[in-house]
């Protein structure tokens, strides 16, 4: 038989996935791995799928998604995000943030095209590039997890075609600062690039930091294309909403793209996302000072364990790095801890070529979960005498 796509065959079934699997085996299982907030989608959200559902809304939605849920992401992202520019126009909606992301790059790639990353970052920028035939620039992070602007800058060649950011960051936790963002957007401007920002961690921050939606600088508005999610600040995953702002010439393609691919966004749920913008998530504050207390303590404990830490301080991730003298891949680690422990972490090399000396915790988990998790990895560095 002729052989598959290459680019699908060549890109590794998503080590998280295969992490759950390993773990739905055992019974007591504790799964830091999860890529989703603890709480789920609000009633007042849920309430108007329901009612929407109960008016038979259940034939195709306009493929740019309902006018009205468009009108109210523009005004979302004028008001939120500083972006004055964003117009009803500007926006598309799409299934989750995975399309919203599959839509930016299909619509700016040739084959042959590059795209630079900060890398470690999430991992499915690294297998759309190889999907959509684009060169990925991988630029190692600082050792503070912060973006080498440097690096960035010097990466970039007459094929560059778009850099992606993702603050704050999925797996890093790190967030850009206003100084790191005037100089990304210099090197945006001066190279004549797009940059894609996925801002779907947008409301998870600690210690006064900011979220800086690039977009927001007017000079950047033509060139940036903004992407977020019911997915994480509602608790939504499942719903699977996402939307897009950029300029008018990038959504009409976005458009015909879905038109054949997608044919539109689930019609009952753009309901319930009208009303989940226009309120917002009541419960953010509280949450955030919830998910503040687990990441002092899943700090204060890797620490003590002899991990090396760099401070997260946005999204619910934490990257570790193992202690050198344990002489280990964070595969081995992660795989010998499932095992042994029944604890799930996910291996660092699964977020790019420089993170293999490292794990992803989520402690987007209950407190229980947390210490219980953190004892057995204390009980398994201890046999194992690695501190
Ligand atoms: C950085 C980042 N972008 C996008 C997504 C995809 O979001 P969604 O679940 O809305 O497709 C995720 C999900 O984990 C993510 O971490």
């Amino acid at each position: 038989m002729k052989p598959l796509s290459e680019a699908i065959l060549n890109s590794q079934k998503s080590a998280i996935r295969k992490l759950f699997e390993l773990l739905l085996k055992s019974s007591d299982g504790i799964s830091f791995g999860i890529g989703q907030p603890d709480f789920t989608s609000p009633d007042f959200v849920n309430n108007e799928i329901i009612k929407a559902l109960k008016e038979h809304k259940t034939q195709y939605a306009p493929a740019l998604g309902l006018p009205t849920l468009r009108r109210v992401v523009a005004q979302k992202f004028q008001n939120e995000n500083k972006i004055k520019l964003a117009d009803t126009e500007n926006i598309i909606i799409t299934n989750g943030g995975s399309q919203a992301l599959q839509l930016c790059f299909a619509s700016l790639s040739n084959p042959g095209d590059e795209v630079i990353l900060s890398s470690p970052n999430f991992l499915s920028y690294i297998y759309l590039a190889s999907y959509y035939h684009l060169k990925l620039v991988e630029v190692p992070r600082l050792g503070n997890y912060a973006p080498d602007l440097e690096g960035i800058r010097k990466a970039v060649t007459p094929k560059t075609k778009f850099i992606i950011i993702n603050s704050p960051n999925n797996p890093t936790g790190n967030v850009f600062t206003k100084k790191q963002m005037d100089e990304l957007v210099q090197i945006v401007l001066e190279n004549d690039l797009y940059l894609v920002s996925d801002e779907v961690y947008e409301k998870f921050l600690y210690e006064n930091r900011k979220h800086i939606s690039p977009a927001s600088y007017d000079e950047m508005f033509e060139r940036t294309l903004t992407l977020n999610a019911l997915s994480k600040t509602f608790g939504a995953t499942g719903l699977r909403l996402g939307y897009i702002a950029a300029n008018q010439d990038i959504i009409k393609l976005m458009e015909k793209y879905g038109q054949y691919t997608t044919a539109g966004v689930n019609h009952p749920t753009q309901y319930g996302a009208i009303e989940a913008l226009v309120k917002g998530n009541p419960e953010i504050p509280q949450v955030i000072q919830q998910y503040n207390k687990k990441r002092l303590f899943v700090v204060k404990r890797l620490k003590e364990l002899q991990f090396e830490v760099i401070e997260p301080y946005g999204a619910f991730y934490i990257m570790p790095k193992l202690n050198p003298k344990w002489n280990m891949t964070s595969e081995e680690f992660s795989n010998n801890l499932v095992k042994e422990e029944h604890v799930a972490c996910v291996p660092g090399n699964s977020f790019g070529s420089y993170s293999n000396d490292s794990l992803r915790i989520s402690y987007a988990t209950t407190d229980e979960l947390l210490e219980e998790g953190f004892n057995r990895i204390e009980r398994f560095l201890k046999r194992k005498k690695m501190i």
